[in-house]
């Protein structure tokens, strides 16, 4: 496989500084260059992340004294050296947007973890494993950037990484009606650690702004279809969520009930689990896990802390499947969202694209 150039855009920042980590050792991509705000630029990224480095393993060698440009001023020197970006920044969603579209008409693909253009008609969310034909839209998001290699591609929401996962799967053969979901969510989620955030000991924080609109809509995109020049969202199934912040360091849990148009046995469920497998698996893709989807038998599993690491956190976890009184099914669910959810996902994404040709 060609190796390709990549910068990361947000790489001080807690997705960023796991795209430094997945990146650093990855077989097809080379950090040609990292950077952040006008804050960071003009230091090495040693320096920039003094002080705020939230992963369990050091700082890169390979990356430490590179030094950080300026994301919004430098545009066309980054743009110019690599083949595509990685993009996870907090700013606001409409400078997200312009400067996405910045780099994609310099001709610089955006592999994004922001929202900002989750629902631009044009710009694919892909799930690898789930709807990766969702790719095909490409030329068309091209043509309205007036493009030959530029676009904008995302992965969605970490708070949807287990159940999206596990009901999608199932709604091919057992359509899903409506979905009711609870998620667990972890503070490095929020861009933060215990250090940071000592108040998150001992307590539960019932709102995370936004989360609960993005678990119910998102999840349409994803079961929606490319028609013309759009992704038309489906109309079902139909999500309802409550999203709570949690005192856990990383992973993303979710409580769900599901019903389903035919409702199939518990073993059909299980089965479909078990057997469900995904292009990035056919394809071998570099950070696909074997084993996509995992079911637990025992009781007290899946857990946060056991299992989010599961196939180098890019699997999911599934255990207490059981039939409800007031829905079809409820079962849990468990993703890692820092790595399935936030960059190990958008890694994949890239590998994806990389193999159907479209960063060449
Ligand atoms: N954390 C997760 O689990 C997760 C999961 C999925 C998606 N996301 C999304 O990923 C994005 C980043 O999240 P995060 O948790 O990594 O945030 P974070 O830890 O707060 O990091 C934010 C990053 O954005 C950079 N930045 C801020 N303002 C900038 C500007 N004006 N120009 C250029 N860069 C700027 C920061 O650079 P400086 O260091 O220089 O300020 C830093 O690198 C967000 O859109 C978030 O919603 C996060």
């Amino acid at each position: 496989m060609k190796q390709y150039q990549v910068g990361i855009i947000g790489a001080t920042g807690m997705v960023g500084q796991r795209f430094a980590l997945l990146l650093s050792r990855h077989p097809w991509f080379r950090v040609k260059l990292l950077a952040a705000s006008a804050r960071s630029a003009g230091k090495t990224y040693a320096e920039a992340v003094e002080g705020r480095w939230a992963m369990k393993e050091p700082v890169p060698e390979a990356l430490r004294d590179m030094v950080l440009y300026d994301a919004v001023a430098e545009k066309t020197e980054i743009a110019a050296q690599v083949d595509f970006v990685f993009c996870a920044v907090d700013m606001k969603k409409d400078e997200i947007r312009a400067l996405e579209e910045a780099y994609a008409k310099l001709e610089c693909p955006v592999i994004s973890n922001n929202s900002a253009h989750r629902f631009t008609d044009d710009v694919p969310m892909i799930i690898p494993e789930i709807n990766p034909q969702h790719a095909e839209i490409i030329p068309a998001q091209r043509r309205r950037l007036g493009t030959k290699r530029g676009f904008i591609a995302v992965k969605s929401n970490c708070s949807l990484q287990s159940y999206v996962p596990a009901l999608y799967p199932l709604s091919r053969e057992f359509p899903v009606t409506r979905a009711l979901v609870c998620t667990y969510q972890a503070i490095s989620g929020a861009g933060k650690t215990f250090e940071r955030w000592p108040e998150i000991l001992d307590n539960v924080v019932p709102y995370i702004g936004g989360e609960e609109e993005k678990s119910e809509r998102e999840p349409l995109k994803i079961w929606g279809h490319v028609e013309g020049d759009r992704i038309v969202c489906a109309d079902a199934p139909q999500f309802t969520a409550q999203c709570l912040r949690v005192p856990v360091s990383d992973g993303h849990m979710a409580a769900v009930f599901a019903s389903f148009a035919k409702k199939p046995t518990r073993k059909e469920m299980l089965d479909c689990w078990a057997q469900f497998s995904g292009l990035p698996q056919q394809l071998e893709l570099p950070s696909a896990p074997k084993q996509f989807l995992h079911y637990f038998e025992e009781d007290d599993l899946p857990q946060t802390k056991l299992q989010r690491n599961l196939e180098n956190g890019m699997a999911v976890s599934i255990g207490r499947l059981r039939e409800d009184t007031q829905y079809d099914y409820k079962f849990v669910c468990l993703s890692h969202n820092t790595l399935r959810g936030a960059a190990g996902g958008a890694v994949l994404l890239a590998e994806l694209l990389c193999a159907q040709g479209y960063l060449d």
